[in-house]
């Protein structure tokens, strides 16, 4: 079943140290959606099937949102432990969330989306790989659809981030 799959983890051996910080029963990141998942629903509502694609989704609480509110929803993580969680948090919902394991900087889409979402996930891109991943997003995108994705800046007002991500690229 492509729900259960482990595609392209490619030579990413390393712990990921969010599968440490996803290890405990509650959340880390809560179960509470971000407020860009409202603006999706505005722009494009699910009033016809779509389908949406949350890329370094931890532990699930957009891609579960967004299949509670009618979306098709797949979900990706290198994190096992949080893919883990998002089949939790789907199951206790009672939405289905196509999820499985994956490095975005191994695997390529190979099917269409109208919807490809992503939360703090695209720094972990270094810039060498970045035109072609985002070619490969725009080509997968289908027409009329949506690319909603929020990203850590370096600002000098703005305080660094607490978390220790070893594989952040600015
Ligand atoms: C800041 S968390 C954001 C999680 C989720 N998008 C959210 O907002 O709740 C970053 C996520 O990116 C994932 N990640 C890091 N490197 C990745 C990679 N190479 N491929 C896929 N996911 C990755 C981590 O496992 C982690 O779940």
């Amino acid at each position: 079943m492509a729900a259960r799959l482990t595609r392209n983890v490619g030579r990413n051996h390393m712990i990921n140290p969010y599968d440490t910080k996803y290890d405990q029963e509650t959340y880390y990141w809560g179960v509470r959606p971000c407020s860009m998942c409202f603006d999706v629903l505005k722009l494009l509502p699910p009033d016809r099937p779509l389908r949406l694609l949350d890329i370094g989704c931890g532990e699930g609480r957009h891609a579960v949102f967004f299949a509670r509110n009618g979306y098709e929803v797949s979900a990706f993580d290198l994190s096992e432990k949080g893919v883990e969680k998002t089949r939790l948090l789907a199951d206790r919902c009672r939405v289905q969330v196509k999820v499985f394991r994956a490095d975005l900087n191994w695997f390529r889409l190979e099917e269409e989306y109208d919807i490809l979402f992503s939360t703090g996930v695209l720094h972990h891109i270094p810039a060498s790989n970045r035109q072609e991943i985002f070619e490969n997003y725009k080509c997968m995108t289908r027409t009329g659809g949506l690319n909603a994705f929020s990203v850590f800046v370096t600002k000098p007002f703005i305080e660094p981030a607490p978390d220790v991500e070893p594989t952040a690229h600015k």
